[in-house]
């Protein structure tokens, strides 16, 4: 997580007004996603898997001169989220964003090939993140129907679009989310609710990247800052995204600057990945 030491009165103030819920806010882009929403003016509900790791974060807002509400929900447990929404609207009276960062642990599935991988842990990473995504989504948007303003949002990967050995079932679990991003926005724009993504390649400063790397090390013949070289040189700018930037575009996403965009995964690979 970065933009360490700003203050709210220092930025120009985007989300003002706004109430977004963050789930997987204890993660590194839940994290950092969160904070930029809250220096931008907005009331953060950081939803987090464990209290512990949303409350530091809350903690930092505050200091830094925002609002935040740390929570412990299941992303994927129905009554658990409605329940957390329906305390956010006796709050915060409407939510305005809803942005889903969750991510789960991938090192039973990482490494292993595609023929030698077992059916049940192939599916899981595309049940989990759709089903999450979905549920978190639906309610969401039946809470911003009847204000008929709302932006739903969440986070994919460059491997949604472009293939990556050794990943199993993560590929896929990524372009069911952008499609599914497509279809929330066909159905939702009626009711004047904006549906976006954001697709960034790899954040080496979170411990994801490092972690996803590690299992395939020894198949792809390389250190970890070999791979971070071979990642970088992919782009255009020869470097990768850092948290920060991809949470900069997120507040613009998230904001009323960005009216005109719907139905989209931005692509945030800086070249990595053509349009
Ligand atoms: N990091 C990158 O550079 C990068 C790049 C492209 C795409 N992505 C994707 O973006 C997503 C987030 O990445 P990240 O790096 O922020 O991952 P992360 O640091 O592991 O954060 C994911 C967060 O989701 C939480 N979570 C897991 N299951 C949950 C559940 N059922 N209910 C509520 N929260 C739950 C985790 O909590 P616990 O740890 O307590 O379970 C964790 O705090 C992942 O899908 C990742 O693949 C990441």
């Amino acid at each position: 997580m970065t933009t360490t030491g700003m203050k709210i009165k220092e930025t120009s103030g985007l989300l003002s007004g706004k109430s977004a819920v963050i789930y997987g806010a204890g993660g590194g882009i839940g994290g950092a996603v969160a904070l930029a929403f809250a220096l931008e003016g907005a009331r953060v509900f950081l939803a987090g898997h464990k209290l512990v790791s949303v409350e530091t974060l809350a903690e930092k807002i505050k200091s830094a001169g925002g609002w935040a509400e740390p929570a412990e929900l299941d992303a994927l447990d129905e009554q658990s989220v409605d329940r957390h929404l329906q305390s956010v609207i006796d709050k915060a009276g409407r939510v305005d964003i809803s942005f889903n960062a969750v991510g789960i642990p991938d090192d039973k599935i990482l490494g292993v090939p595609l023929a030698e991988m077992d059916a049940k842990l192939f599916s899981l990473p595309i049940t989990t993140y759709t089903m999450s995504y979905f549920l978190t989504a639906r309610l969401a948007a039946r809470r911003m129907i009847p204000n008929k303003s709302g932006v739903i949002m969440t986070v994919t990967s460059l491997l949604g679009r472009a293939p990556g050995p050794l990943l199993g079932g993560y590929g896929p679990a990524m372009a069911a989310k952008e499609a599914l991003t497509r279809e929330l926005s066909a159905e939702l724009a009626s009711h004047g609710i904006r549906v976006v993504g954001l697709r960034p390649q790899a954040m080496p400063e979170t411990p994801t990247i490092k972690k996803a790397f590690e299992p395939r090390a020894k198949a792809y013949g390389m250190s970890w800052e070999q791979w971070q070289e071979r990642l970088a040189s992919r782009t255009h700018s020869r470097r990768l995204m850092t948290l920060e930037e991809m949470a900069n575009v997120a507040v613009f996403m998230a904001s009323d600057k960005a009216s005109g965009m719907t139905g989209t995964t931005i692509n945030l690979t800086m070249g990595s990945l053509d349009d």
